[in-house]
């Protein structure tokens, strides 16, 4: 009998993921596996090397390589009111909930570079709850954690952002919220008061805290389903009872072992909730 040939590409990059995560404790074994090798030639591509292999012997050998390799890994596409139709659901039938806690807290798993923290952080605030939260950003990618902390983003966007929080319930003028210098919008220091940004890998890191809200949107898409199962664990394990899951646009709990420990509370937005 002949065996069909396997692609040397996909056994170098399994090559490449088990020495990455070997010798860095940088764990990509369980990500999408077509997406990411998308990204992988492209990276090759940009830096004229000739294989995966040569990617494998330059990332293991030079460390500043391996960081410019890993901000071209993870996608980190975000903006501020994001599906729009997310927050304003959150704010109808999210928001009536938190109101009966006296403390709140909240984990933007996989924030990228923070456009949904403020967005939060705007909606808690006109609802007159910000003071009882505490957000906790976090993300794999240091470079882009820095760019969230600073809440300086860039002025052109505005106009888009402007209307995507009108869409999504907005209650002021969306201009209040930062002050224009040169060609940046540089957000109210008073949103990101309440907010905790750290590293964390959603492959790698356990629990810390126990929240009543955990927003992970646009992140599990990356991940095969070994590892969003390991995901939705931690995520089970991290909400307290009556908690609130929300998902991406294109994610969802259905065909997990965790759908039957959930109750969808806005069909289509991707907001569920813990039941006891
Ligand atoms: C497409 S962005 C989504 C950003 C934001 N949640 C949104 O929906 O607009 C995906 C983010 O997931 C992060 N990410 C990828 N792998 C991760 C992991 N293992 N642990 C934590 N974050 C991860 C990336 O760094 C990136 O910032």
């Amino acid at each position: 009998m002949i065996l069909p040939k396997p692609d040397l590409e996909d056994i170098e990059i399994q090559l490449l993921l088990q020495g990455l995560y070997l010798y860095y404790g940088y764990d990509f074994r369980n990500y999408a596996q077509a997406s990411l090798k998308r990204r992988i030639l492209s990276f090759i591509h940009s830096q004229g090397l000739k294989n995966i292999s040569a990617l494998q012997e330059k990332l293991l050998h030079d460390r500043t390589s391996l960081e410019q390799f890993l901000t071209n890994i993870t996608v980190n596409v975000t903006s501020m009111f994001r599906d729009p139709s997310f927050y304003l659901c959150f704010r109808s039938k999210v928001i009536p909930l938190l109101k009966t806690y006296p403390f709140i807290r909240i984990w933007h798993a996989g924030c990228s570079t923070g456009e949904e923290v403020y967005s939060m952080a705007i909606l808690l605030q006109e609802e007159n709850l910000y003071h009882r939260c505490r957000i906790y950003a976090t993300d794999t990618n240091e470079k882009v954690l820095q760019t969230a902390k600073s809440g300086i983003f860039p002025l052109k966007l505005m106009q888009e952002y402007t209307q995507m929080y009108l869409k999504a319930g907005g209650k002021q003028s969306f201009s209040e919220y930062y002050t224009a210098a040169y060609d940046h919008a540089i957000f109210r220091t008073t949103l990101k008061e309440n907010v905790i940004f750290a590293q964390h890998n959603l492959a790698t890191d356990s629990s810390f805290n126990e929240f009543n809200v955990i927003i992970c949107r646009n992140v599990l898409i990356y991940f095969n389903q070994i590892l969003q199962k390991q995901v939705h664990t931690l995520f089970h394990n991290s909400l307290c009872n009556f908690g609130i899951l929300g998902l991406g646009k294109q994610e969802s709990l259905r065909f997990t072992p965790y759908e039957q420990y959930y109750e969808e509370i806005a069909k289509g937005e991707k907001l569920y909730r813990r039941l006891n």
